[in-house]
């Protein structure tokens, strides 16, 4: 189902743009709403009234109009949705979109976006097959654009071949499958989308590397992906989210702002920067210790090893639980132990005054560090909660919800 879900929908100028009107029908049907923008081109295939009427919605056409700007910009048209969806995709907007050109109301909200984005693409078989075409298809699917079709079929040229838009209820597939991992959360008030919308968080993820010398460093082990997981999870429940990451390999998720630093010390500005927030999660790993002198210069073999002295580094979690003015309502860390779990987790949320701890057990033989899957205890003043083992992004959703619930309780 979708819910909630808010389709920015542009229409291509191509015999096909007829089928928009159906999708329209069903997307709707489904409980999404449809803001639909049409090219110059479209307009001479479907009418904006018919566009405007099934859509329940004011159909957006030109970049220049001021009623338009006055009533919600161009670049809040591609923000305020979910996803962004081309029907039909012709070769010239396709090639719009590879190339990052913006000459109309389309393909500039189609370039100031940072949603993604789904192409049901229909022409000619050989504008299709073109190598300019083909080599835009790449270009956009390397930036991870969705592609539904095309498929063989008769065209309205009378040729036969690939180069024919998918059907409305298979681009209606493409696009419950984009957006199903967004989380609709059930608060006890009843209300069900978008729980985290309007909040801003703030989430720190990865490891720290604390410089020995210009080339060597110390680190601890962590892959991101939890944090990240969360950040995604966050997103996707409608929330602002700054993510400050230590270096790790992962992508940076979609829809938050990243940050990328390297050490503890650079991590702690970074989220104060990020301040005020409702939510801070603090789900990095951050080394406790920094090399106290660090040298300017690679550090030459000789006679005896290096003898390193260090330094603490702060503690992040802490010092914004702590905060007299900008505490965000709810800060939650992070426990990873390999033993006695629970009691650890326990003195951690009395000692560094958070309001819940998320404990789990790295001991190599549970294969939690740089695996999939996560086993947790929800430690907070009122006790403790174990979770089944399941996947990391299982463990985001269902942590956004409680958060999203505690949020709306303090309220
Ligand atoms: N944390 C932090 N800043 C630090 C150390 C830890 O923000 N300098 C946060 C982590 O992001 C996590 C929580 O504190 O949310 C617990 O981290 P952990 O390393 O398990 O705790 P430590 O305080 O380092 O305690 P110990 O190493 O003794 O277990």
């Amino acid at each position: 189902m979708l819910t909630g879900k808010r389709i920015l929908l542009v229409i291509g100028g191509g015999i096909a743009a007829y089928k928009a009107l159906d999708l329209i029908r069903r997307l709707r049907e489904r409980g999404a709403s449809v803001r639909a923008v049409l090219t110059p081109a479209a307009a001479h295939f479907v009418t904006p009234l018919s566009v405007a009427a099934l859509s329940g919605e004011k159909v957006n056409e030109d970049l220049f109009s001021l009623t338009d700007e006055a009533e919600m910009g161009h670049i809040e048209l591609s923000r305020d949705a979910d996803l962004l969806v081309v029907v039909p995709a012709t070769a010239d907007l396709l090639a719009k979109m590879a190339n990052g050109l913006a000459n109309d109301l389309a393909s500039t909200l189609l370039l100031a976006t940072d949603k993604r984005t789904l192409v049901a693409p229909a022409m000619n078989l050989r504008m299709w097959l073109h190598p300019a075409t083909q080599r835009n298809v790449q270009r956009l699917r390397d930036d991870g654009v969705v592609f539904v079709g095309p498929v063989d079929g008769s065209m309205a040229c009378g040729e036969f071949g690939p180069g024919r838009m998918s059907e409305p209820l298979e681009i209606v597939g493409g696009i419950e499958e984009m957006l199903k991992h967004s989380t609709v959360i059930a608060l006890p008030n009843g209300e069900t989308a978008n729980a985290l919308r309007g909040k801003h968080v703030v989430i720190t993820s990865g490891p720290t590397h604390e410089p020995i010398d210009p080339v060597r460093y110390i680190a601890n082990r962590s892959s991101g992906r939890q944090g990240h997981a969360i950040a995604a999870a966050v997103a996707a429940a409608g929330a602002k989210v700054t993510l400050i990451s230590g270096p790790v390999t992962l992508p940076d998720p979609r829809d938050v702002t990243t940050v990328h630093v390297e050490t503890a010390q650079e991590m702690l500005e970074a989220t104060r920067q990020a301040l005020p927030a409702d939510l801070f999660i603090a789900a990095a790993a951050v080394a406790d210790w920094r090399v106290a002198q660090t040298s300017d210069n690679k550090i030459k073999k000789g006679k005896d090893a290096p003898v390193l002295t260090f330094a603490e580094n702060p503690d992040i979690l802490a010092t914004v639980s702590t905060l007299k003015q900008q505490r965000p309502k709810l800060v939650v860390g992070f426990a990873a132990e390999t033993q006695n779990v629970e009691d650890y987790a326990r003195q951690k949320l009395a000692r560094k005054k958070c309001d819940m701890i998320v404990a789990n057990d790295v001991s190599p033989a549970t294969g939690v560090m740089g695996g999939d899957e996560n086993t947790v205890h929800i430690v907070t003043a009122a006790g403790i909660e174990t979770w089944p083992k399941m996947k990391k992004d299982e463990v985001a959703v269902k942590l956004i919800a409680l958060l999203a619930q505690r949020l709306e309780a303090d309220a």
